[in-house]
């Protein structure tokens, strides 16, 4: 049975449906949320002939964002979010009919790269999305010293000033910082104004007793050159002040980070800092030596990357090393990359050649923004038919640092 997936014709029902699958609570504020979220001709859904009768079998919705890839060149993405199956539709191929309406869509629009914030880490190899961007979670004391010495005359420049996100003109700020430093971090994802507008937009019932969020920013001759979100919880201990300061992404150069992150160590009323999204790459960690000198880190899967057209992709970033390898692309959801291509750093071109190597699409999404894919032969994730050819691959993609991770969206 073929599943018909069309454009969203009524706000109301595409928003009812996403509060039944992510059982979020109902709030006045939503129906605003979703206008600023979501461009509405980015609005999909599948009714199915026996589904339910007053919501959606399924729906998901695309923002466009843009992204940073090795190299330094910014990007048109197709940001996929939004995705939800009605409980009573589930395991029926909806969200599999969702992917393929969803990869036809973003090619036609000329779109090379889809990516995504998975929910749950199996869904989405099978459509040949690849994880290519790691994060941590870390927590530090107040008070955790940040060794950098050749970053200490540059980093003696730069001030920090704390705002709320929802001033006027903060959210425009922050978009202008991340895009200016999108190039130097690559895998670095921009959302258009509307977005940073929602995350700025905060109503009452969100709040209830938390603060605001804040934006910290990093300034040098009264320029941004950097920020970081955060919002602090009170806490009482003994009598003692031991509040928690929650923050998120690190935009900025070096000196513009140590800044930022000396700063949060260092807010009165707080005992814990939480950092939410950390690139493994980040040298915050040299900064305290390592994991032992943080009070916990964990490590999650940030973005997943897929090559929506293959082709168009693959010479949009820059690679490392040399390599010219003939490989078997397996692609069951956008059949028009499946095939034998002949990968070099400035093209993919089709090849009636032999394959050296057989990987599915979602290997090449792994490694598109510069993490290492190079384990995947030896967790027997990839085939090599001439030795060394896949070593070859995954050292051109690989980046020296490791890619940016990005905000969930
Ligand atoms: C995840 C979700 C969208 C799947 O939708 P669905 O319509 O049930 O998926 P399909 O019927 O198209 O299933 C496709 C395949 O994926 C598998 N699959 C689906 N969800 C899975 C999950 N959470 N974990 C592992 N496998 C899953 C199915 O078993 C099926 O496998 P098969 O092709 O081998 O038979 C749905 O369960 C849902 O709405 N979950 C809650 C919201 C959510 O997590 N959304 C994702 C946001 S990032």
């Amino acid at each position: 049975m073929s599943i018909d997936v069309r454009p969203s014709e009524d706000a109301g029902t595409f928003l009812a449906t996403d509060q039944l699958v992510w059982f979020g609570e109902v709030t006045d504020a939503d129906a605003r949320h979703l206008r600023l979220g979501l461009p509405e001709d980015q609005r999909f859904v599948v009714d199915l002939p026996e589904g339910p009768e007053d919501l959606h079998s399924g729906i998901y919705g695309v923002r466009p964002m843009e992204m940073s890839l090795p190299g330094g060149t910014i990007v048109p993405i197709a940001g996929l979010t939004w995705v939800g199956v009605h409980p009573d539709a589930r395991r029926r191929g909806v969200l599999t009919a969702m992917m393929g309406d969803h990869l036809e869509r973003t090619r036609a629009a000329g779109t090379a790269t889809s990516a995504l914030h998975a929910s749950e880490a199996a869904i989405y190899g099978r459509y040949g999305y690849g994880l290519a961007v790691l994060t941590h979670q870390i927590t530090l004391g107040r008070g955790t010293t940040f060794t950098a010495p050749h970053l200490e005359d540059e980093v003696a420049g730069v001030t920090t000033h704390l705002v709320t996100m929802s001033d006027p003109g903060v959210a425009e700020r922050m978009r202008a910082c991340q895009l200016g430093n999108a190039p130097d971090f690559p895998g670095t994802i921009v959302g258009t104004p509307d977005f940073f507008t929602l995350m700025a937009t905060e109503s009452a019932e969100e709040l209830r007793d938390k603060e605001r969020r804040r934006i910290l920013f990093a300034r040098r001759d009264g320029q941004d050159i950097g920020f970081i979100g955060l919002r602090r919880e009170h806490k009482w201990e003994k009598a003692r002040p031991s509040g928690t300061v929650t923050a998120g992404t690190f935009c900025g150069g070096p000196a513009a980070r140590l800044a930022l992150a000396r700063r949060i160590v260092d807010l009165d009323l707080m005992g814990t800092t939480k950092l939410e999204n950390v690139g493994v790459d980040d040298p915050l960690l040299d900064w305290v030596g390592g994991p032992r000198g943080t009070g916990s880190l964990e490590t999650w899967d940030s973005t997943w990357v897929r090559l929506v057209d293959l082709e168009a992709a693959w010479p949009l970033r820059t690679y490392d090393g040399d390599c010219d390898v003939v490989v078997e692309v397996e692609d069951r959801s956008a059949p028009w990359n499946a095939g034998r291509w002949q990968l070099t750093p400035s093209s993919a071109r089709r090849t009636e050649a032999e394959a050296e190597v057989t990987l599915d699409v979602a290997v090449l999404g792994a490694g598109y923004l510069g993490r290492s894919i190079g384990g995947l032969l030896r967790a027997g994730l990839v085939r090599e038919h001439r030795p060394g050819a896949y070593a070859e691959l995954a050292r051109a993609m690989r980046t020296v640092v490791e890619p940016e991770p990005s905000i969930g969206f």
